[in-house]
């Protein structure tokens, strides 16, 4: 049986080998898909202990998305714009492709789940790091008209500005420059959730009949979701939608064809 893993640190609640189980069943595919605990100093053995007993892809999670890209013989496009895959793809020779199917993941949930265009609106992210990195240049190419990128950290927004600028308008600013703007779209990129917390934006932030994005899931309502449910915003999502989706175009990586998506969001909702 053709074996798939995720890795991370850590790892007990992922919803992946759940996800691709699901994929597995509705497409007739005879897989295996388990959830791996790597030692935060030891990915790339995991990675090769995984290969070696004849595994035929991963998922890669937190803490180690940055060290897979380093590990991957050839890297896509989107891994390349992301600094950070989340794929790898193993072949017969032992050689390792890297890709990033999380920008994808969002855009798809956003426009084919949603039904959220971006092209021609107004979007503000929130967050600097990684995940938000991971999902500018398919958002830029969505066309909107303008992408602002706020952090609590003005610096790190500004370097990730600079970093996109030739792929559409964008900039970034620190949350305290965004007084008397607004936005169609807010996508929260930040890891504040987690803390219980919520970034530190004026209200006024959010346009009439705007929509938020959280790109976390969790069983309960997020804390940014609840912040965008009391202001009135029309949808408030979390990211179970992303979570799905970007397992889906891993899924097509690995399998070379497209699971739907729509029954295992059914499924995987509480
Ligand atoms: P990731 O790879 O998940 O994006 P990261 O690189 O550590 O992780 O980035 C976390 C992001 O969440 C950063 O933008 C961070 O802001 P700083 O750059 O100022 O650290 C943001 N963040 C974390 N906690 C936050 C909070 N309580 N309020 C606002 N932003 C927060």
């Amino acid at each position: 049986m053709d074996r798939y893993a995720v890795v991370g640190n850590p790892i007990a609640h992922s919803l992946s080998p759940r996800i691709h189980r699901l994929f597995a069943e509705q497409t007739g595919q005879v897989l295996g898909y388990e959830a791996i605990l790597a030692p935060r100093d030891g990915f790339a053995a995991t990675v090769n202990d995984f290969r070696q007993a004849g595994g035929r892809g991963l998922n890669v999670t937190l803490p180690f998305k940055q060290e897979a890209f380093a590990l991957a013989d050839t890297l896509s496009g989107r891994a390349r714009a992301a600094g950070a895959v989340n794929t790898l793809i193993f072949h017969a020779d032992g050689s390792r492709d890297g890709d990033n199917t999380d920008g994808t993941g969002l855009i798809n949930d956003l426009t084919g789940n949603l039904c959220l265009s971006a092209t021609g609106r107004s979007v503000l992210i929130l967050g600097a790091g990684g995940a938000v990195r991971g999902i500018l240049a398919p958002l830029l190419s969505l066309r909107p008209a303008q992408v602002v990128i706020a952090n609590r950290t003005p610096a790190r927004a500004h370097e990730l500005a600079r970093r996109f600028a030739s792929l559409g308008p964008v900039d970034g600013r620190g949350f305290d420059a965004l007084d008397g703007r607004f936005f169609d779209l807010i996508v929260n990129g930040t890891s504040a959730g987690l803390d219980g917390a919520v970034p530190d934006i004026p209200d006024s932030v959010l346009a009439p009949g705007g929509a938020c994005y959280d790109m976390v899931y969790a069983a309960e309502p997020t804390p940014f979701v609840r912040w965008a449910r009391a202001r009135g915003a029309a949808v408030a999502a979390d990211g179970l939608g992303m979570l799905v989706e970007q397992a889906a175009e891993s899924f097509l990586l690995w399998r070379g064809l497209r699971p739907d998506t729509a029954p295992v969001i059914r499924a995987l909702r509480p």
